[in-house]
C-alpha cells in the first residue's frame, strides 16, 4: 500500500515537473509589455524590389528633417558631408551645408586646440562628445548613432516609421508609464525615453510638400535607410547585369555541351 501511494506521488510529482516546463509561462501570467507591443506597420517605399530607386526629392526631404530635427541628439557618424552630393545637392551647397558647424580642430602655427568651420570631407557633426555626455543630456538614455539603425533592426525602415508615427495614444487604464518615459507600443518595452519627435509642421519643406508627421517619417526614414546603405542602387543593377550575364552564359554552355556531345551522344 505504501508502494503504490508512494508511486502515485511520485507520478504526480513528474506530471506536475513536466506541465511546468511544457507550458510556456505567457500562459499562466500574460507579459503585459508583450500583450502591448505591436508589430511595425506596413509601408512601401520607392526603393524596394529589384528595380527601385531612392527618390532624390525625398531624401533630401529627409536630410533636412534629420538636420532640423533629430540631429540635436542623435549623430549620423558614417556619413561625410560629401556624400550628400549623391543625393542630389551641389558642391557649392554641401560646402555651405558643412560650414554651418563648428568642430575641434588644431592650430598648425601655435598647436592649440580651437574649432573651425567643418568642410566637406568632414564627417557630421557629432551633437555630444560621448556617450556620458549624451546620457547626462537625456534622462540617462542613450540615443544610438543613426547611420546603421535601419540595418540594426529587424524590418528597419517599417520599424523606425512606426515608432515616429507610434506617439500619442494613451495607455490602457492600469499600465503605468514610468516618469521620463512615453508610451509608444512600437518599442520593444513600449515605454521609450524619447519624447514625441515629430509634429505636424515642424519643418517647412522648399519644395512646398505639407510637413505632416507621416510624411516627415517617410522622409526621414528613406535619409536614414540611404545614410545606412548609399550602394543600394549600385549593388542593384550589378545584381541584375550578373543574372543576365549568368543567364547568358547559361544558355552558351548549354549550347557548348550539346556541340561536344554531339559525335558521342546520339
Ligand atoms: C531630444 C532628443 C531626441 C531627438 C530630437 C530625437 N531623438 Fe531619437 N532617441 C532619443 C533618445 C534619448 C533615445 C533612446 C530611447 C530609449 O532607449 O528609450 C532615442 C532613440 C531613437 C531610436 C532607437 C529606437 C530603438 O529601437 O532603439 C530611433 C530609431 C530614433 N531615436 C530616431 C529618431 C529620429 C528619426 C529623430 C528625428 C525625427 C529623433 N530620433 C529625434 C532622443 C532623441
Amino acid at each position: 500500500m505504501v508502494r503504490l501511494v508512494g508511486m502515485a506521488l511520485g507520478l504526480v510529482f513528474c506530471f506536475v515537473l513536466a506541465w511546468a516546463f511544457l507550458v510556456p509561462r505567457e500562459a499562466t501570467q500574460p507579459d503585459p509589455v508583450k500583450l502591448l507591443h505591436r508589430e511595425p506597420k506596413e509601408v512601401s517605399w520607392p526603393h524596394t524590389g529589384p528595380f527601385g530607386k531612392f527618390d532624390r526629392a525625398q531624401l533630401q526631404r529627409g536630410f533636412q528633417v534629420y538636420k532640423e530635427v533629430c540631429s540635436s541628439c542623435h549623430g549620423l557618424y558614417h556619413v561625410h558631408y560629401r556624400d550628400l552630393e549623391k543625393i542630389g545637392f551641389t558642391p557649392a551647397q554641401v560646402k555651405a551645408i558643412a560650414a554651418e558647424y563648428e568642430v575641434p580642430a588644431i592650430d598648425p602655427n601655435t598647436g592649440e586646440t580651437i574649432t573651425r568651420p567643418a568642410l566637406p570631407t568632414d564627417k557630421f557633426y557629432r551633437p555630444f562628445p560621448n556617450e556620458q555626455a549624451a546620457r547626462a543630456a537625456n534622462n540617462n538614455a542613450y540615443p544610438p548613432d543613426l547611420s546603421l539603425i535601419i540595418k540594426a533592426r529587424k524590418n528597419g525602415e517599417s520599424y523606425v516609421y512606426s515608432l515616429l508615427t507610434g506617439y500619442g495614444e494613451e495607455p490602457p487604464p492600469g499600465f503605468e508609464v514610468p516618469d521620463g518615459l512615453n508610451y509608444n507600443p512600437y518599442f520593444h518595452s513600449v515605454n521609450i525615453a524619447m519624447a514625441q519627435p515629430l509634429v505636424d509642421g515642424q519643418v517647412e519643406y522648399a519644395d512646398g510638400t505639407p510637413a505632416t508627421v507621416d510624411q516627415m517619417a517617410k522622409d526621414v526614414v528613406a535619409f536614414l535607410r540611404w545614410a545606412a546603405e548609399p550602394e543600394l542602387e549600385v549593388r542593384r543593377r550589378v545584381g541584375l547585369a550578373s543574372l543576365l550575364f549568368l543567364s547568358i552564359l547559361a544558355v552558351l554552355s548549354y549550347l557548348t555541351y550539346r556541340r561536344v556531345w554531339a559525335d558521342v551522344k546520339p
